[in-house]
């Protein structure tokens, strides 16, 4: 067991844990930030996935003691001053099904627009490749990421 200061959402907390604790357990256990998922378990799914300074990283398979000191955001923490414009355009073109991957999605599509702002499919499909959706939700994924993006599509 050791401390750890981390940075979620733009709040420092500080937790002890086993360092070797999935980032995933600390945020939905510990913190009771429950909006990112557990999924698979093994880095496959893409439902845990959160953003490390900027990047889409997988929170099942990211250690806390990796993750302190580093900006952690969550799906709690993306549209903290409202809507990020990536929810509002899942809402617009009706994305989710039964739910359960879609956080893992917008996190995993919001990281995808800071890095790429107008993004091809080609694009879209390479960075979205590790979020899996049972539902087959991927057409309208990949309509709401152009939306987001100031291209929508008809
Ligand atoms: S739960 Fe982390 S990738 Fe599936
Ligand atoms: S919306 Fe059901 S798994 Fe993606």
């Amino acid at each position: 067991m050791a401390r750890f200061n981390l940075e979620i959402n733009g709040h420092q907390q500080t937790i002890d844990a086993d360092p070797e604790m999935p980032l995933l357990w600390v945020l939905r256990d510990l913190l009771n930030l429950t909006g990112t998922k557990y999924g698979c378990g093994i880095g496959l799914c893409g439902a845990c996935t959160v953003h490390i300074d900027g990047s889409a990283t997988r929170s099942c398979q990211t250690r806390v003691a990796t993750a302190a000191g580093k900006h952690v955001v969550t799906i709690e923490g993306l549209g903290i001053t409202g809507l990020h414009p990536v929810q509002d355009a899942w809402i617009a073109e009706q994305v989710p099904q039964c739910g359960y991957c879609q956080a893992g999605q917008i996190m995993s599509a919001a990281a995808l627009l800071a890095q790429n702002a107008h993004p091809t499919d080609s694009d879209i499909d390479n960075a979205m490749a590790g979020n899996v959706c049972r539902c087959a939700t991927y057409f309208r994924i990949r309509n709401a990421i152009h939306r987001a993006a100031g291209e929508v599509r008809p």
